[in-house]
């Protein structure tokens, strides 16, 4: 996507061809700014620290992280170590194990002096290759879309609902639930996006709103308790939202305060969808709310909120009473029974095991050979 009129990726191999620039999301939206990793341990803690965050976005750091580590050493132990490093930086969304076992796949047979190469070469297609997947998946979506816009009047706008960033700030570019939308968008359908603000990092105010906003796409931020009343009162045609991982059954684990936005939407009749690129099903889980670990983060998450005083300084705020404890459980379980449709790279299917497995049958496939070797 363009950032004042740029075309601009979330992640890149700068032009040293030694080192990796990322945009720096912490900062968002009060100011833009890139960051060069170098180091293994640089790729680490930009995706611990949420520099770069979004599931697909992390599967991809993480493998050009490994590349980093090659670089430097490109042994047998360092690679098991970039692996155990990266494994560890967050434990939810399952492209990051996804990315490094790919990684990992791609050099270990080969001779030290080739890894490095190798690894380049496998980030650079997972890079690339998630770019592919998230158009696909905007093309698939776009006609849901497409059809609740031939139901309007008057060309009155669609309005979608969307929960935390699964932007392109999450991916490599296009996003997984804004694709429909950007594709929508710039095909000239009236489409509006409410993005919820997403408490406590506020991914929906702080990156969808931004990325939106430079997109021109037309969007108001509301408030997390706020999608409920909105579709109580027919103001939202649909809900779109992402994934950290989904289960062969097609149970959705995605940013806290999904599964509400999940049962306000059955509860009012609204179509909720999940924007699934098939690197994020994890067919060795089933039962998403008993098996998928839940990243519980630092309470001065919930705490403090941080903003831009009217004088234009960045500042955080203590939001809660001195020695309040606080909970933050970074993300929750949607079942699939309150799942309308998985919009995948391979078209919209339903949200259960036959149909998964009809669509990623390799996937199925090489997990009964795994099991069997
Ligand atoms: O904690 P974050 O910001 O990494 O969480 C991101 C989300 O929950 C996204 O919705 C998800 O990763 C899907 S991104 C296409």
């Amino acid at each position: 996507m363009k950032v004042d009129g740029k075309p601009t990726r979330t992640i890149w191999v700068e032009s040293d061809g030694r080192s990796v620039g990322i945009i720096d999301q912490t900062l968002l939206p009060h100011c833009y700014a890139t960051v060069r990793l170098r180091t293994l341990e640089e790729a680490a803690q930009a995706i611990k620290s949420m520099q770069v965050r979004g599931a697909p976005l992390i599967g991809a750091s993480a493998a050009y992280g490994v590349w980093l580590a090659l670089l430097h050493d490109a042994s047998d132990e360092n690679l098991e170590r970039a692996y155990t490093t990266l494994a560890a930086t967050r434990p939810t969304a399952i492209n990051l194990k996804w990315a490094l076992d790919e990684m990992l796949a791609a050099v270990r047979n080969r001779p030290r002096a080739e890894r490095a190469d190798a690894a380049l070469k496998r980030a650079n297609d997972i890079a690339e290759e998630d770019v592919a997947i998230n158009f696909a998946i905007g093309g698939h979506g776009l006609k849901l879309i497409e059809a609740i816009a031939a139901t309007k009047k008057n060309g009155e706008r669609v309005n979608v609902l969307t929960h935390c960033n699964a932007g392109w700030l999450a991916t490599v570019d296009w996003g997984t639930a804004t694709a429909p939308i950007y594709l929508a968008h710039d095909k000239g359908i009236p489409i509006h996006v409410f993005a919820d603000e997403t408490r406590p990092r506020n991914q929906g105010a702080s990156l969808t709103a931004w990325e939106l906003g430079h997109h021109g796409v037309p969007h108001t931020v509301i408030p997390d308790n706020t999608g409920g009343h909105l579709m109580q009162h027919g103001l939202v045609d649909l809900v779109i939202v992402g994934t950290d991982r989904t289960t062969a059954q097609g149970d959705v684990c995605n940013k806290i305060g999904t599964y509400l936005k999940a049962l306000a939407a059955r509860d009012n009749g609204v179509p909720f969808y999940v924007a699934l690129p098939s690197p994020t099903i994890d067919f060795t889980v089933s039962d998403g709310v008993a098996e998928i670990p839940i990243e519980q983060r630092g309470p001065e998450e919930v705490a403090t909120m941080t903003g831009k005083t009217k004088d234009g300084r960045v500042v955080s705020v203590q939001v809660v009473p001195d020695g309040s404890p606080v909970a933050n459980y970074a993300f929750d379980v949607t079942p699939a029974r309150l799942v309308t449709g998985l919009i995948t790279e391979r078209g919209v299917i339903a949200a259960n095991r036959a149909a998964l497995a009809k669509a990623f049958p390799e996937r199925v496939n090489a997990l009964k050979s795994a099991a069997k070797a």
